[in-house]
């Protein structure tokens, strides 16, 4: 195991009717005037963001509001948001929605405390000081509730990227499975994938003797394994939403991740995807992620094979691990298209004669060096092969 730090200061309120307590955790965190951010309209359907309002009006906290928050989240709308923070002197941020709109606070938190230019947090700058956000999370997915982490796409050149820091841990997060229950089936879907991604770039190490945090992983994705196919069975099913709401946070908060390299390349290669084409990131990384392991198994075929008899239930081919891999990779994505996830290009809504175009603002946009790294370095040629399994 590697020497590593870990700092997880988010408070975390759980279960049903707590987003009523929004107000009472803005206030015991310092906020006295919060921006409200929120996408576009499903809080405002589901009544979710009145009863945030009265919320906070029963605290005496004074709020604006900014809806209109995209999947794959834009910087415009981040720019705008921080001219309205500082126009309004807001000093809390309140994300009311999934990821997008929990990575848009957080960009806009970092943003109105800087002088230069948001976007340099997402060129790898360290989000060092950030205004104090709350996440009201409506959807279980990018774990953004309890990560340090934002993923923007910049408008010119529609660069998807991350930015990190500890600045960007929610000081709170409610979590109310009820919450989730109105989601359409493919994002229940595309939001299991999500969380089982994060774990499975995180199983991808190439460090040694990290049994915690192996089997913590394995635990995450046999709850995942058995909670995402009840959940989409029944989506009114209240314990598999709240098992899966946990897991979700558990993926990200890096409680799996300590200690150890991690992949991350399916994600890079996937937030191409979802910047071209704007589909939702699980579905995205349901394509990519049997493809990149298909690709990177030879380099470690022990590591899969592992998880493919642990979490698939494969049997063990001791002369042939290679194949017990493979089969491993062959069940996970059998079991994604189970849950209604695309396997391919055309399903996904990306096309074969994009892939020059990919592979360039992957490996060389935005100031990058024409490598992608993790598990295992790829370069170009590898990253075009790589696409060209998904079609
Ligand atoms: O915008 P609204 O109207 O709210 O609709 C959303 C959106 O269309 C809808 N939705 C959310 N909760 C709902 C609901 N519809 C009905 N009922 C509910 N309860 O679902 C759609 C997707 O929402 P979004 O916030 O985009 O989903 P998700 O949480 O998957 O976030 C995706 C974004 O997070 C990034 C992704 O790249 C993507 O941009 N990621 C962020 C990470 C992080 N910050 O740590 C890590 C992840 O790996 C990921 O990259
Ligand atoms: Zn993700």
């Amino acid at each position: 195991m590697e020497n590593f730090t870990f700092y997880s200061p988010t408070f975390f309120a759980f279960g049903k009717g707590t987003e009523n307590q929004a107000g009472e955790y803005v206030k015991q965190f310092g906020g006295t005037k919060v921006l409200i951010h929120y996408g576009g309209g499903s809080v405002v359907r589901s009544g979710l963001l009145d009863r945030v309002k009265a919320s906070l009006e029963k605290e005496g906290l004074e709020y604006v509001e900014l809806g209109g928050v995209k999947p794959n989240p834009r910087s415009g709308l981040v720019y705008e948001g921080i001219d309205l923070c500082k126009k309004e002197e807001v000093d809390f941020i309140l994300a009311v929605g999934g990821g997008s709109t929990i990575d848009s606070s957080k960009a806009i938190a970092a943003g109105v405390v800087y002088d230069g230019d948001f976007w340099d947090f997402y060129q790898g700058k360290t989000v060092e000081e950030a205004l104090p956000i709350g996440t009201i999370l409506t959807i279980s997915a990018a774990g953004s509730e309890g990560s340090p982490d934002s993923v923007i796409t910049k408008e010119e050149g529609m660069f998807k990227r991350g930015a990190s820091g500890n600045a960007l841990r929610p000081k709170f997060s409610i979590l109310n499975p009820e919450l989730t229950q109105t989601l359409p089936p493919y994002q229940t879907a595309a939001g299991a994938t999500d969380i089982m991604a994060h774990l499975y770039e995180r199983y991808l190490t190439n460090s040694t003797e990290v049994e915690v945090t192996d089997r913590l992983i394995e635990a995450l994705l046999l709850t995942m394994k058995y909670e995402a196919p009840r959940v989409i069975a029944d989506p009114n099913n209240y314990e598999a939403r709240a098992n899966i709401m946990w897991a979700g946070m558990m993926a990200h908060n890096h409680s799996c991740g300590v200690g150890r390299s991690q992949d991350w390349n399916s994600h890079v290669i996937e937030h191409e995807l979802s910047a071209l084409y704007d589909c939702a990131h699980g579905a995205g990384l349901a394509v990519t992620m049997p493809a990149v392991f298909r690709y990177v198994m030879n380099h470690d075929v022990m590591r899969f094979a592992q998880v493919a008899v642990r979490v698939w239930g494969c049997e063990m081919n001791f002369e042939h691990p290679e194949v017990t891999a493979l089969e491993g990779i062959d069940a996970f994505q059998k079991f994604l298209i189970s849950l209604g996830m695309p396997k391919n290009f055309d399903e996904l809504g990306a096309k074969e004669e994009d892939i020059p175009k990919l592979v360039e603002v992957l490996c060389r946009g935005d100031g990058r060096d024409g490598t992608i790294s993790g598990f295992v370095t790829l370069n170009e040629e590898d990253c075009k092969k790589i696409y060209q399994m998904m079609i």
